[in-house]
């Protein structure tokens, strides 16, 4: 995953054209399964000086590397909170402008959890950005992940330009 990363990844999925359309100066936002931190410096560099990162993992190797990753760019300096949840339901400590959720809500055992605690920690109008891969979550899976939160009122539009995924912007 790091080879692909630091290689193709960044031919097919170019992080700041897919996050940029949502992420303003001074934002707090969360990139929830960071993973490896793939969008982590990117979404720190847009929020700015003046915004938050939230970065959330259910694996302390892969948070660190995340952390890592950010602390490594010179031009991501947002505040950055670092926060170990493995169960679904982290407790985000600020309310959040966007969250991005990329190829990480298929391994959530149960989505309803999480929305809750999105619909609980966003600001009116923020925005979730979800992305999941379109071969691995079938399109019957894909609407199970994203059905409680029209349950909860977010508001659903598809996300369009991200390479072999299925994308959706969830409006709180
Ligand atoms: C396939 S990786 C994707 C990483 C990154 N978002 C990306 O696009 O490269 C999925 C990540 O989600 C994390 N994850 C899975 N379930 C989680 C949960 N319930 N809470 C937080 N993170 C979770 C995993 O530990 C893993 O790092």
């Amino acid at each position: 995953m790091e080879a692909f990363d630091r290689t193709l990844r960044p031919l097919l999925y170019d992080p700041e054209r897919i996050v940029r359309p949502f992420v303003a100066a001074g934002d707090r936002v969360a990139d929830i399964g960071c993973g490896a931190g793939y969008f982590s410096p990117t979404l720190s560099r847009l929020a700015g000086p003046s915004g938050e990162l939230v970065l959330v993992d259910a694996q302390e190797e892969m948070l660190q590397h995340a952390v890592e990753q950010v602390r490594r760019d010179p031009l991501a300096r947002a505040q950055l909170t670092p926060i170990l949840s493995a169960d679904g339901e982290p407790s985000l400590p600020v309310e959040l402008d966007f969250v991005l959720m990329s190829w990480m809500l298929h391994e959530v055992e149960e989505p309803e959890g999480l929305w809750r605690v999105l619909r609980r920690s966003m600001r009116p109008g923020g925005k979730v950005l979800v992305i999941e891969p379109r071969m691995h979550v079938r399109a019957a899976r894909w609407e199970e992940e994203l059905a409680p939160a029209e349950r909860m009122g977010f508001a659903r539009a598809q996300a369009r330009g991200v390479f072999a995924s299925r994308a959706a912007v969830l409006t709180r």
